[in-house]
């Protein structure tokens, strides 16, 4: 765990050895310390001239102010270098591992886990890079540079202090070895809470209005039970098995370390100055050990936390293969040839979304494309945009194979309405919203665009206009407006593939047909792809009406030549139009 932390903590290696060498600065300094109280007896003892006093006092002083300021550089190096930056380093390497992960990766992973878990294991991150410079360092080096002195005054109690550092810290590190299953447990009911906590929020109307509330509360004080349980468990393990351990071997050492000072004063080994000197440094040193393990145990506590980010800012972003060096001509044609296509796993006719499918929307042309619910129309908008790969085919913007494009150069060409409550409103103004794509865009393209839309009218209408503030996810909106909104954004875009999913759906029927005579303006010098439940909203605009069902084509045509056909389009028509 720790050395893949470290591994992901690369840029700030070189601040961390600094920091080293800082604390070892610091340490040498404060067992100066030490070593001066022992020389004061020494001197008391000696009688020596009044101005070896004044020496010494001066030193003093100036050794206090040399401190301090090493006191200072080693914490604002820590503040200023590593603190601050690191948090920003990981919040923004998580986000950046957010944005470059493809669709189904997204699909695989519960939102509210992935930001708990980032939230969570960003601040125990630092919580460990915390303990380890503010106190795990600093142990380390007072507890080396303690032992070397002590092993010139009383050799056998630097050995014995050895021997009961290795006991202390291999009970540590067995014990928290011991308790990695319960904190993993833990961890797991930490990303369902985060998950269930997310959805209370966001299913609050659903709850309010079926009643579910103190349901949704029984599922999470099940959770907070397990987390409980398990925490339990872990402590139980470190307090009455391996604290009991430590106490023993530190409570045995001290009284070693007691008859062997005895025996070396009674030899005349060690005198009364170098008692007090070394008792200093074994206290010290004892007193570390402690330390050691509590802040090792800290840590542990932290690792699993730590240790699940380090996994997500690892995990491998999807390569580019794409290599086209020229754009080929504009309006672009759409090319979809023999395409299996499964969500998830390897493709099979049952858990398919698309089979053999083929498909030719002819560039700067309208193709429709309508058909029963599930059929696969949206899957055919992810496919050609490359959001999801397909197991079997190929497909074609611009007579290019979409794997031989630049994916963000392929998504230029695309500009879209996606379908229902796909469409994300940002808790921003509604221009923010309409220029997203485009945010250099003047007032006058943005009205423009909105006016296309059908749009513009009911901005004017708010008090602030277009600079109205639309709520989380849009919420001040009406179904309809919102779904404007995402009409005029995909018009702002201005790419030269326009793909609307139901782009009108939520619209009311006279604003729908202003839109509907706006659209010959919007989608003129571009190809489109229109799919539509609503089939009056197709059959004058599309030049060739595609039928989709079960993943499959079942018709291409006309609205003429379809309804001429008799099959399912004229039944879905028939129905419509009774
Ligand atoms: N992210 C996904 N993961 C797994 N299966 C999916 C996913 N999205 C869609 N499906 C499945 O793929 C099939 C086609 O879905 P798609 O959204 O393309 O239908 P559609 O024709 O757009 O339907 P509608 O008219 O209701 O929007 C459906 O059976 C659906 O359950
Ligand atoms: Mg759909």
């Amino acid at each position: 765990m720790f050395r893949k932390l470290w591994s992901l903590l690369a840029p700030f290696h070189r601040t961390f050895l600094v920091f080293v060498f800082l604390a070892f600065l610091y340490e040498t300094v404060q067992l100066g310390n030490s070593y001066v109280i022992s020389l004061v007896v020494t001197l008391f003892g000696s009688g020596v001239a009044a101005y070896t006093w004044i020496f010494l006092v001066a030193g003093l002083l100036l050794f206090d102010e040399l401190n301090m300021r090493l006191d200072n550089a080693f914490d604002w190096h820590i503040i200023a270098k590593q603190s601050h930056p690191l948090y920003r380093f990981l919040k923004l390497s998580a986000i950046s591992k957010f944005l470059k992960m493809n669709i189904p990766w997204h699909h695989k992973h519960n939102s509210g886990t992935l930001v708990g878990k980032v939230g969570d294991g960003v601040w125990k991150t630092l919580e460990i890079v915390d303990v380890m410079s503010w106190e795990f360092v600093p142990t380390v080096v007072q507890t080396v540079i303690s032992l070397i002195p002590l092993f010139f005054i009383s050799p056998w109690v630097a050995l014995i202090s050895i021997v009961t550092f290795v006991l202390f810290a291999w009970l540590t590190i067995k014990g928290n070895r011991e308790k990695e299953p319960f904190r993993a447990k833990r961890q797991d009911y930490y990303e369902d809470e985060w998950n269930k906590s997310i959805a209370s929020v966001q299913s609050v109307e659903t709850n309010l209005m079926f009643g579910q509330q103190e349901r949704l509360l029984r599922d999470q004080s099940a959770i907070h039970d397990g987390i409980i349980g398990e925490a339990l468990q872990e402590h139980r393990l470190g307090i009455f098995k391996y604290n009991r351990w430590r106490i023993r071997v530190l409570t045995v050492a001290r009284r070693v370390v007691l008859v062997i000072w005895i025996l070396q004063l009674l030899q005349g080994s060690l005198t009364l100055a170098s008692l007090i000197f070394v008792s200093v440094l074994v206290e010290r040193l004892f007193s570390s050990f402690w330390r050691f393990a509590r802040l090792l145990d800290r840590a542990a506590q932290n690792s699993e936390g730590a240790k699940r980010l380090a996994d997500l800012l690892s995990e491998a972003e999807p390569v580019e293969t794409g290599s086209i060096q020229t754009l080929p001509s504009k309006p672009l044609g759409i090319s979809i040839q023999d395409v299996c296509f499964a969500y998830e796993g390897d493709y099979s006719e049952e858990d398919g979304a698309l089979h053999d499918f083929s498909l030719d929307i002819e560039p700067g042309q309208v193709t429709a494309l309508v058909g029963p619910s599930g059929a696969g129309k949206t899957t055919i908008r992810k496919i050609v945009t490359r959001l999801a790969g397909c197991q079997k085919g190929s497909i074609f913007v611009g007579g290019i194979d979409i794997n031989d494009w630049d994916g963000p150069q392929l998504l230029e060409q695309f500009s879209y309405v996606p379908q229902g409550d796909d469409v994300y409103i940002f808790d921003e103004t509604i221009r923010y919203n309409i220029s997203f794509p485009r945010p250099e865009a003047t007032d006058e393209e943005v009205i423009n665009a909105s006016k296309l839309a059908g749009i513009h009218d009911f901005v004017l209408g708010l008090k602030d206009g277009y600079n109205t503030q639309v709520g989380e996810r849009g919420i001040r909106l009406s179904g309809g407006q919102k779904q404007r909104v995402a009409l005029a954004r995909a018009i702002l875009a201005n790419r030269p593939i326009l793909i609307l999913d139901e782009a009108t759906s939520a619209v009311d029927a006279i604003t729908e047909s202003e839109i509907q005579t706006n659209m010959r303006t919007i989608l003129t010098g571009k190809t489109a792809l229109v799919i539509a439940h609503r089939l009056s909203t197709v059959w004058g605009l599309a030049d060739k009406i595609v039928v989709m069902d079960n993943g499959k084509k079942v018709e291409e045509g006309t609205h003429a030549q379809l309804v001429d056909q008799g099959g399912l389009y004229a039944k879905m028509v028939s129905l419509q139009t009774e």
